[in-house]
């Protein structure tokens, strides 16, 4: 039986497998920490958009939470020392500093392709949208994937050393890297991908050209494969003569796509099936919120990092679990249930097309920003100076120094001046009762899926 709303389902009795348990831990771990949540002021908002926004403050909340306590929690006792500043030096691309709301940089290695840029310059605008909001303060930046700095070196009740506060785009549960927006946001000028205040009107518009129950009926993913192991092992789910798991999987080709100009690659030309896998590359990839962003359903591989919003998402709303061990299998449960419950799928696209469109929007991006700079910030234990080799940096003279698709890019994610709205408001903390049981219902709902889906190829295997 599938047909019940798998978050319904709050009476299952349940037995944390290990692979549950570590997710679990991570988030409970950190529930007595003072947990925040984000809103803007709503009081001249009619009541509509008000009950729409109560759905937005529970979403919001979720990431929010994670973000400022989470992340910085590993400093809260003994706050950022200079010393721990160093130490992360020799794992960083860069060290920003800001002074007096002016930005200095030093640069130590070279990123991959233009990730330092692009991020350098999404702070720039954080500077000219909050003037003389954003404190003082000191930070290391590393723009590879993967997270470095092991927490089980950190976490012993007796370590008296500080970890490395080191900024990157994703963590995990083994370490204690400070998640930050990628900076996709802003731009890749490499494979021409627009900032993304643009591509979210491009995505939105895409969405309207195929209805939900038009859109082929299987489940697409298209990326590259040679970045890890699990992603070669998902071609092997490929429709092919013999067998036909519901999966059409496609190889991007990037150095041909750019020679041709990128006709191929529009993200808003790609909401054309019903489903969407993402499956991680290295580590996180930045394609989940292009997959999210389709009315699709997402099909979502068992992801191991996370990044600064994916904590947000829950399973059975926004996406459908599917199991890193058996893909093909889980991918075909995934598309007869939703043709199967055409109403539940199609919403469930809609959830995560909304959180992206609501939630993800570059004001929210920037209030994260802010939020995690300010915390931050609060527990330097220093007063930052400017490092000996940085150069100050200025806008202008950034997009005017670049060209192409940067140049472009810059132009067009430019903050034109200060905002009249404040950063959001943070809330009070949820209690640990609440969040638990958010926790839990999570949980819950990747088994009861897990559980449907064993029941059904059970039943299968019997006829
Ligand atoms: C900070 O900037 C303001 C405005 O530009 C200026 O008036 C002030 O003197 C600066 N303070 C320091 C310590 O540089
Ligand atoms: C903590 O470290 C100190 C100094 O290294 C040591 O004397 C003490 O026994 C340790 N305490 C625990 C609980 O491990
Ligand atoms: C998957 O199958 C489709 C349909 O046969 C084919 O066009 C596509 O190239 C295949 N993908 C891969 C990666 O082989």
């Amino acid at each position: 039986m599938i047909h019940e709303r798998n978050n319904d389902q709050r009476s299952i009795h349940l037995i944390l497998s290990s692979r549950f348990r570590g997710i679990y831990r991570h988030f409970s771990e950190n529930i007595w920490l003072s947990l925040s949540i984000c809103y803007k002021n709503a009081a001249s908002r009619s009541s509509v958009r008000l009950l729409f926004l109560t759905v937005c403050l529970f979403i919001g909340m979720f990431v929010s939470t994670r973000l400022l306590d989470f992340t910085l929690s590993p400093w809260r006792e003994t706050g950022i020392t200079e010393e721990s500043i160093e130490r992360a030096k020799g794992l960083a691309d860069f060290r920003l500093v800001i002074l007096n709301g002016t930005a200095y940089v030093e640069h130590y290695k070279k990123s991959v392709q233009s990730r330092d840029v692009f991020t350098i310059w999404g702070l720039l605008q954080l500077l000219r949208r909050y003037p003389g909001k954003v404190s003082d303060l000191d930070l290391m930046f590393e723009c590879f994937d993967f997270p470095l700095v092991g927490k089980k070196y950190y976490d012993q009740l007796n370590s008296t050393v500080v970890p490395p506060p080191l900024f990157r785009y994703c963590g995990d549960d083994d370490s204690l890297d400070i998640v930050f927006p990628d900076w996709s946001f802003w731009g890749w000028a490499e494979i021409n991908i627009k900032p993304w205040d643009l591509l979210l009107k491009d995505l939105s518009n895409g969405n309207k050209r195929i209805e939900w129950i038009d859109r082929e009926p299987y489940a697409y993913w298209k990326g590259n494969p040679w970045v890890a192991e699990h992603r070669k092992d998902l071609l092997t789910c490929n429709v092919s003569n013999t067998q036909d798991w519901n999966a059409r999987l496609y190889i991007q080709d990037w150095d041909r796509e750019s020679q041709q100009g990128f006709m191929q690659s529009n993200l808003a030309d790609q909401c054309t099936h019903r489903y969407k896998i993402y499956i991680e590359g290295s580590a996180w990839s930045v394609s989940e919120k292009y997959i999210l962003a389709c009315d699709s359903v997402t099909l979502m591989v068992t992801p191991r990092y996370y990044d600064f919003f994916t904590r947000g998402l829950m399973p059975g709303r926004h996406y459908w679990p599917v199991r890193m061990d058996d893909k093909c299998r889980s991918i075909k449960f995934a598309s007869e249930w939703g043709d199967n419950h055409e109403q539940q799928a199609k919403a469930m696209g809609k959830a995560a097309s909304s959180f992206i469109q609501e939630d993800l929007k570059m004001d929210n991006v920037y209030d994260y920003m802010f939020h995690l700079l300010t915390g931050y910030s609060k527990l330097m234990k220093y007063k930052p100076t400017v490092p000996q080799n940085a150069v100050e940096l200025c806008s202008e003279a950034m997009a005017c120094g670049s060209e192409g698709f940067a140049k472009q890019f810059m132009e067009e994610s430019t903050v034109n001046g200060p905002t009249d709205v404040s950063p959001c408001i943070m809330q009070p903390p949820y209690d640990p009762r609440t969040l638990n049981s958010i926790l839990d219902t999570k949980v819950k709902s990747i088994k009861q899926v897990e559980k449907w889906e064993k029941d059904y190829f059970e039943q299968i295997n019997q006829e």
